[in-house]
C-alpha cells in the first residue's frame, strides 16, 4: 500500500495498536496515552529495554577492541540515550575475519538456498512479534513518529526480508549455446564478504535493502551503522540469530565513518561495498574501493527530486501530496519532493493552499498520537537546515511560513515554506534534507522538463496531472530512476530503486538488487559428441 495513504490515515486518528499497547500495561498506559503537548514539556519514555549496545561480531556481543563508547543521544532533548561500544580500525579487521571465516567456511553459502529461506522467514515473523520494541527505539534513537515506525516502516522492514526469503531458491545460472561443440554453464554464485554503510533516516529499511539481498544471494556482511542511530540494527541481528543465521554471517559494528566505515571501504579482505548516505561521502568511500581492492560499490545517494503539478491537477489533492512528497520524516529522505514545480494557472491557490497545510502540520514528540512531525536527527543536520532557510531569506524567495526552531530544545523545526523560488538558488539546487519545501511556477511542459533535469542529482521525480499524454511524456522525459505519477513515495520491496547522475551508482531492492551480490561464472567443457548440441 502507498507510505502516503498508510501515513495519512494514520496520523490522522488513533489507531487500534495505540489502544491494544495501552491495555497492555499500566506503564505502557502511561507513556502512550497522554494528549498532544507542547515540544517543551518532558520528553516521553518508551517502555522498551535497551539491550544491546555492543558491537556483534561472530555471533556475540562485544566490547570494542580500544573499549571505547559513544553516546547515542535522542534528538527530541539532545540527551543521551544509551552509551554504545565504539568500533573502528581494529573491530572493523575483527569483523571482517569472521565474516571471512563464515564464507569460505562456515555453512550459509553452502547451505539449501531453502534452509537460508527459512532462516529468513523465521526472521521476519520474529521482527512482526517484537514490532513494538523495535518501533520504540526506532522512534526514540531518530525522532521519527512512533505511529510511522509502527504502522508503515517495521511492516515494510520484515516484508523486505519476506521478499528477499522468497529470493533465496530461486537464483540459478543459465545454459548458453556457444559456438562450437562446448557445454557452456553460467553459474550465479555468491560474491563474498560484503561491507555495507547505512544512514540515520530509515536505520531498519536500510538494514533490511542491504542485508536482504545479501543474504538471500549467500553472501556474509559487516554492517556500519550510522553513528547516529545504532539502537535498532544491534536488535535486530540479536533476532537474526536467535531465527538461526549461523555466526559471523552478519556482523554488525557501530561507530563513525572516518573511522569504522573508512576501514570497512578500503578493506582488502572485503568483497563487495554497498553504501547509502551523502552524495559526498559517496564520492570518498568509492575512492577508498579504488584504491584498495577494486571491490564493487554500489551507492544511493542524495536527491533534488522534482514534484511537477500540472494546470489540470485536483489541487486539494496536489497541495496534500506534495506536503507528503516534502515534509514526510521531517524532510530526510533521500528522495524527498523538494522542488514542488506548480503550473502559473493554479500557482497562487497553490501557494495558498501549501502554506495553510504546511502551518496545520503538528510538530512535537513523535511519540504522542496525532504527531506529524519530530525532531531533526541531530544538531548538525538541524543546523544545516537552519542554515539553507537563511539562505532562502536572503533570496528573492518569499518565506511563506515557519523559518525559525521550534521550542528551546533538542531539534525542532517549524514547517517552512518558500514561494517564487527560482532555480539557481541554492533552496532549489542543494539537498537540505529537512522540513523546507521550495516552490517554483512553470509554464510549459518542455520548459519544465528541461528545469527539473537541470541538476546534478537524478534520483527520484513526481509527476500530477490527469492527462495520460502528459504523464507520458513527463514520465520519459525525466532523468531519474523512479518517476511517481500521481502518488510519490510508494516504495515495495520488489519495485528497484537508484539514481541518475550523481544519486548513485546502481540499483537497490527487486530483482536489480540481486546482481550487486552475485558472481558471474562461465564454466566452458567440450562435448565429446557434437551430435549432443
Ligand atoms: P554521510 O554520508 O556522511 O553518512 C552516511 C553514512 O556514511 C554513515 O554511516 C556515516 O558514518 C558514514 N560515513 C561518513 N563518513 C564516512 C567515511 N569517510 N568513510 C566511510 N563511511 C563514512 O551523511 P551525514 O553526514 O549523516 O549527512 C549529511 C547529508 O547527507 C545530509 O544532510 C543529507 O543531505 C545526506 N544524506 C543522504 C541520505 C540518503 O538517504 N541518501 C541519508 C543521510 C544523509
Ligand atoms: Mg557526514
Amino acid at each position: 500500500m502507498a507510505v502516503s495513504r498508510i501515513i495519512s490515515s494514520l496520523l490522522s486518528r488513533s489507531s487500534p495498536a495505540t489502544s491494544a499497547l495501552g491495555r497492555r500495561s499500566r506503564v505502557v498506559q502511561r507513556w502512550f496515552s497522554s494528549s498532544a503537548a507542547a515540544v517543551d514539556e518532558e520528553a516521553i519514555t518508551p517502555p522498551v529495554q535497551i539491550h544491546y549496545t555492543k558491537l556483534l561480531i561472530n555471533g556475540n556481543f562485544v566490547d570494542s577492541a580500544s573499549g571505547k563508547t559513544f553516546p547515542t543521544l535522542d534528538p527530541r532533548t539532545g540527551e543521551v540515550i544509551a552509551h554504545v561500544a565504539e568500533g573502528d580500525a581494529e573491530d572493523i579487521n575483527r569483523a571482517v575475519s569472521a565474516a571471512r571465516k563464515a564464507f569460505d567456511h562456515g555453512p550459509w553459502p553452502k547451505m539449501s538456498a531453502y534452509e537460508r529461506s527459512r532462516i529468513m522467514l523465521r526472521f521476519a515473523d520474529l521482527v512482526e512479534k517484537h514490532a513494538e520494541e523495535l518501533a520504540q527505539l526506532e522512534t526514540w534513537d531518530n525522532g521519527k513518529p512512533y505511529q510511522q515506525a509502527l504502522k508503515a516502516e517495521i511492516p515494510m522492514f520484515a516484508r523486505l526480508f519476506h521478499y528477499y526469503a522468497g529470493w533465496a531458491d530461486k537464483i540459478h545460472g543459465l545454459t548458453v549455446p556457444a559456438d562450437g561443440p562446448h557445454h557452456v554453464q553460467i553459474l550465479h554464485e555468491p560474491i563474498g564478504v560484503a561491507g555495507q554503510i547505512i544512514p540515520w533516516n530509515f536505520p531498519l529499511l536500510m538494514f533490511a535493502w542491504k542485508v536482504g539481498p545479501a543474504l538471500a544471494c549467500g553472501n556474509t556482511i559487516v554492517l556500519k551503522t550510522a553513528e547516529q542511530t545504532p539502537l535498532t540494527a544491534l536488535y535486530a541481528a540479536k533476532l537474526f540469530h536467535e531465527a538461526g543465521l549461523p555466526e559471523g554471517v552478519l556482523n554488525v559494528v557501530s561507530g563513525y565513518g572516518p573511522t569504522a566505515g573508512a576501514a570497512l571501504a578500503s578493506h582488502m579482505d572485503v568483497d563487495k561495498l554497498a553504501f547509502t548516505g551523502s552524495t559526498e561521502t559517496g564520492k570518498v568511500v568509492l575512492e577508498l574501493a579504488a584504491k584498495s581492492n577494486l571491490k564493487p560499490v554500489t551507492l544511493e545517494l542524495g536527491g533534488k527530486s522534482p514534484f511537477i503539478i500540472c494546470e489540470d491537477a485536483d489541487i486539494d489533492k496536489a497541495v496534500e501530496l506534495a506536503h507528503f512528497a516534502l515534509f514526510f520524516n521531517q524532510g530526510q529522505c533521500c528522495c524527498a519532493g523538494s522542488r514542488t514545480y506548480v503550473h502559473e494557472r493554479i500557482y497562487d491557490e497553490f501557494i495558498e493552499k501549501a502554506k495553510a497545510r504546511a502551518m496545520r502540520r503538528s510538530v512535537g514528540d513523535p511519540f504522542k498520537d496525532g504527531v506529524e512531525q519530530g525532531p531533526q536527527i541531530d544538531a548538525e543536520q538541524f543546523e544545516k537546515v537552519l542554515h539553507y532557510i537563511k539562505l532562502g531569506r536572503d533570496s528573492n524567495a518569499n518565506l511563506e511560513c515557519g523559518g525559525n526552531r521550534v521550542g528551546s530544545k533538542g531539534y525542532f523545526i517549524q514547517p517552512t515554506v518558500f514561494s517564487n523560488v527560482e532555480d539557481n538558488m541554492s533552496i532549489a539546487q542543494d539537498e537540505i534534507f529537512g522540513p523546507v519545501q521550495s516552490i517554483l511556477k512553470f509554464r510549459d511542459i518542455d520548459d519544465v522538463i528541461k528545469r527539473a533535469n537541470a541538476t546534478r542529482y537524478g534520483l527520484a521525480a513526481g509527476v500530477f496531472t490527469r492527462n495520460i499524454d502528459t504523464a507520458n511524456t513527463l514520465s520519459r522525459g525525466l532523468k531519474a530512476g523512479t518517476v511517481w505519477v500521481n502518488c510519490f513515495d510508494v516504495f515495495d520491496a520488489a519495485i528497484p530503486f537508484g539514481g541518475y547522475k550523481m544519486s548513485g551508482i546502481g540499483r537497490e531492492k527487486g530483482v536489480y538488487s540481486l546482481n550487486n551480490y552475485l558472481q558471474v561464472k562461465a564454466v566452458v567443457s567440450p562435448l565429446k559428441n557434437p551430435a549432443w548440441l
